[in-house]
């Protein structure tokens, strides 16, 4: 990259495990040529403040010891669009040149930003208009961009998910119950069908695909005549009650996120059934814990990329995992592949021919 000796580095959108080995590797790969990088404090809401909230990243400060930690020790924010920023008197501002100069004072003309699409579609914007080098690092947990087939944070998800599945069946099994546990995902189902397959689950509902109670009791029925005392079910945040109700929870902050499909689930199953049941809601514990080797793996080799990828030049590109390995594309093409989970997909045919409960065929 022509004349460039100094990147900065963000984190946007919700954290998840894996994005501090991310900021290590890069770190690493820019001591290579020879380049400063800056952390950009709680994505780019750090831009905003005077002077700029950043701090100074080099090799001594991100250690092995950054592959271990979950979270981001960048902060990273979810709220706030910089085009129309939320003011405390109710109105939104474009905050957008408040943030490039923020850039411009850093001395910063190539970012890297580790965001789902929702953030890249808003730094994109901002590199238009700042005239600044962008590569994109995908991350998210819910695992729903399309064009890559792992984002940052999903493995180690999909693990947590399943490590609870492990705790779930000894307990169930003592008490005769009907375990059921809903996890995170967003719209797409990913997360609950990997884990539902991983840690045996019995039943696993997905946004993608309808379901009825009595699928549900039969499969339940089914254990029971063949001598099984309990069930496990998992349940994705946002599949729909049977009157096709999303399942919303409001916090005091008037922000609205899924939740509390798991205990309409556990409602219906134990009164469609008979049988004892219990409801464990994961939550942000699927975010906030040592990365799996498998995200350390892809977080490193995505921060080396993405260094790599602004010393050739290049910029408006999202890395993605494609075929063993690391490919870039257009950010703006890259956002638009929304992924759900393919109902007629490897992962679903393999959950049916386990015997599991998926919903409804047709
Ligand atoms: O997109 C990641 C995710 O964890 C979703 O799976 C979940 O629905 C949402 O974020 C939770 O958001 P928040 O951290 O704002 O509660």
């Amino acid at each position: 990259m022509t004349g460039t000796k100094r990147i900065g580095i963000l984190t946007s959108g919700g954290d998840c495990a894996g994005l501090n080995a991310v900021i290590r590797a890069a770190v690493h790969r820019a001591r290579h040529y020879g380049w400063d990088v800056v952390g950009i404090e709680d994505g780019t809401h750090g831009l905003l403040s005077r002077p700029v909230r950043c701090v100074h990243l080099d090799t001594n400060k991100v250690d092995g010891a950054m592959m271990r930690l979950g979270g981001t020790i960048l902060g990273t924010t979810n709220k706030g669009d910089p085009f129309a920023y939320p003011m405390p008197d109710g109105s939104k501002q474009d905050r957008s040149g408040e943030i490039i100069d923020g850039l411009r004072e850093l001395g910063v003309d190539g970012v890297i930003g580790i965001g789902g699409d929702g953030s890249m579609a808003i730094l994109r914007k901002l590199a238009q208009q700042g005239g600044f080098k962008l590569i994109g690092i995908p991350k998210t947990i819910d695992n729903d961009l399309g064009i890559t087939e792992t984002s940052v944070g999903f493995d180690t998800a999909v693990a947590v998910a399943t490590e609870a599945l492990d705790r779930l069946q000894p307990t169930a099994a003592s008490h005769d119950r009907v375990m059921v546990l809903e996890v995170m995902g967003r719209d797409a189902g990913h997360i609950a069908l990997s884990a539902g397959i991983a840690g045996g689950a019995d039943v696993i509902l997905l946004p993608e695909l309808r379901w009825s109670i009595d699928g549900i009791a039969d499969k339940i029925r089914r254990l029971q005549e063949g001598g099984r005392n309990f069930a496990l079910v998992v349940v994705s945040e946002a599949v729909k009650t049977m009157e096709g109700a999303a399942a919303k929870q409001e916090f005091a902050d008037g922000q609205k996120r899924y939740g509390g499909i798991g205990n309409y689930i556990g409602h219906m199953i134990a009164e469609a059934t008979g049988a004892e049941t219990r409801v464990t809601v994961l939550g942000h514990v699927q975010r906030g814990c040592p990365p799996s080797h498998s995200d350390r793996l892809l977080a490193s080799a995505f921060g080396v990329a993405a260094v790599d990828l602004l010393a050739e030049g290049k910029s408006d590109r999202l890395l993605a995992w494609s075929n063993r390995t690391i490919i870039d594309t257009p950010i703006e093409d890259a956002i638009k592949t929304y992924a759900a989970v393919d109902v007629n997909g490897i992962l679903v045919r393999t959950a049916r021919g386990l015997g599991i409960y998926v919903g409804d065929a047709g």
